[in-house]
This record gives C-alpha cells, sequence and structure tokens, in this order.
C-alpha cells in the first residue's frame, strides 16, 4: 500500500493512474481506529473499482466538544496493518496543515438538515464533515465514495453536498457492522471499559424494543418513555430516540410505511458518545 501526506503527490500519483488504465477510484474516508465496519466499506469499494483509496484524518472542525477531540482513539500502525491486510490501494494521511491552511475555515449551513437529531446536540459538526469531505472529493476525485450506515444522518448530509455542489461521485451506504450482541460498531467502542461496554449494549437493545412497539401501532410519545425508563434503569443517558423518514430526517410520530421509516439513538455511556439507527425494515 503507497501512502501519501501531501496533496501535490498523492494528485500527481492518481492523474497518471487515470492515464494508464485506472478508470474507477474507490474512496473511503475515515478518522482512523478502524473496525470491521471500515474494512467492510474497504471490501465494497475494492469489488467495484480499480484502485481504493482510504483516508485516516480526524477532523478538527467537526468536533464540537474538545475532550472528545483530544480522547478521540489514535491507533495508526494497526490501520496501516488493517488496510494492508484488506488489500486498500492508497492511504491518505494528512495532517492539520495540510488540511487546514486557513485559520478560519469556511462554515457550510444545510438549511436544516445539520440542525437535526445529531445536528442539535453537535452544533457545528456537519458543517466540519461537509468542509473536510468536500477536501477529499476535490483532491482525490473519486468516481465512488463509501459511508457506513452507522452514521446515518451523516450520510443524507453528504448526499446534499454532492448534489448542490454537482461533484461527481456516485455514494454508497453501507450497512452497519455490529459484534455479536448487535453493539454497533465503532471507533469510540474502544475507549468502553468492560463494564461500560455491557451497557452500550442499550442503544441497540432500545432500538429492537422501539421496532416491536412501533409495528404493533404504538406511538412514538408512549415509546419515548419506555425507552427512557429502559436508559434510567440501565444507567445510560439517552440523548434522543427518534422515528423518521429515512429521506429527509423529518421525526414522525406512527409508522405511516415501514419501509420509509428509520429509528435513530444516540447516548452517553459513561463519558462516552454512542449512535445507532435500524431500518424498520
Ligand atoms: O465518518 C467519519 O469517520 C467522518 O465523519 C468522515 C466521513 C471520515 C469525515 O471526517
Amino acid at each position: 500500500m503507497e501512502i501519501f501526506k501531501e496533496v501535490e503527490p498523492i494528485r500527481a500519483f492518481l492523474d497518471f493512474k487515470r492515464r494508464n488504465s485506472v478508470n474507477s477510484i474507490g474512496l473511503v474516508p475515515t478518522m482512523g481506529a478502524l473496525h470491521k465496519g471500515h474494512l467492510e466499506l474497504i471490501k465494497s469499494s475494492k469489488k467495484e473499482n480499480d484502485l481504493t483509496i482510504a483516508t485516516v484524518y480526524v477532523n478538527p472542525t467537526q468536533f464540537n466538544n474538545p475532550s472528545d477531540l483530544a480522547k478521540y482513539p489514535r491507533t495508526f500502525e494497526q490501520d496501516v496493518a488493517l488496510l494492508n491486510q484488506a488489500g486498500c490501494d492508497i492511504l491518505f494521511f494528512p495532517s492539520n496543515e495540510v488540511m487546514y491552511s486557513a485559520a478560519n475555515p469556511i462554515k457550510i449551513d444545510f438549511g436544516g438538515l445539520d440542525k437535526i437529531l445529531e445536528g442539535k446536540f453537535r452544533p457545528g459538526h456537519f458543517s466540519g464533515v461537509g468542509l473536510v469531505v468536500s477536501k477529499l472529493f476535490n483532491i482525490i476525485q473519486p468516481t465512488k465514495a463509501y459511508f457506513g450506515q452507522k452514521d446515518y444522518q451523516q450520510f443524507q448530509v453528504i448526499s446534499s453536498l454532492v448534489e448542490q455542489l454537482m461533484f461527481p461521485v456516485k455514494l454508497e451506504c453501507v450497512p452497519t457492522v455490529r459484534e455479536e450482541d448487535g453493539l454497533a460498531m465503532s471507533s469510540r467502542n474502544l475507549r468502553l471499559a468492560p463494564e461500560m461496554r455491557l451497557k452500550a449494549l442499550t442503544l441497540y437493545n432500545s432500538l429492537q424494543l422501539a421496532k416491536n412497539l412501533l409495528l404493533d401501532g404504538i406511538e412514538m410519545t408512549i415509546v419515548r418513555e419506555k425507552t427512557i425508563n429502559f436508559f434510567e434503569e440501565n444507567q445510560v443517558k439517552l440523548e434522543y430516540i427518534e422515528l423518521a423518514d429515512r429521506k429527509n430526517l423529518i421525526s414522525l410520530n406512527f409508522v405511516l410505511d415501514p419501509k420509509d421509516s428509520i429509528l435513530l439513538i444516540s447516548g452517553y455511556v459513561g463519558e462516552v458518545r454512542l449512535i445507532d439507527n435500524i431500518f424498520l425494515v
């Protein structure tokens, strides 16, 4: 695997490849601390493209909480080993100086989609995501880019970015990979002490419970109350549980059509913030 840290060398390398029979480039943007979920993204990209590029960059502009940024797991050597094993062709691993030359980076307003759910609890988060993903699209110019369903709202925000700024890239949303007991794989799971790891399952269990109640016709107001109680019993802090339309993420109180619905949840297990979501069918 080739590793690049600067913009010009990777651009020159990719230009050369494009002129020499590489027709499609798959991009897998990550913040490192790689797990099986990321490796699924690499696998999908390898199946569908001539060349696969992973990026590892902990993007400061998408963190609204400095301690979350400081404590974000960094496991670079292990990431390189995993990417090599997975057959990734190129790794882009830039520094903050390479990615942010301006002291006041521009902000992106998505006009609503970025203010609900995650956006309500992490102000500015999606502006930072949109900014760094735009930079990566401009540097790499991928044919396809791969994102995990666990960050479903992020996928919708990036879809809006691609549509509005006319990036010539096709986006793929790859299903969440879970541990055997159902916990969604996440880099943040590395921060969970063993007793917290058990409590973390409260999110997935609540989603399953809520799904069954909703499909029985129970309204979301009641489901939310039950979830609040379930979280209290498990001593985990619930931030939100929402039933929403899959396309625009507008909140719903009832399931209209299970095919069009998604359940999203977020909470704090100790000081670690976790999110998850499931489709209703
Ligand atoms: O999903 C992530 O890991 C990040 O938000 C992304 C897309 C790599 C942007 O920093």
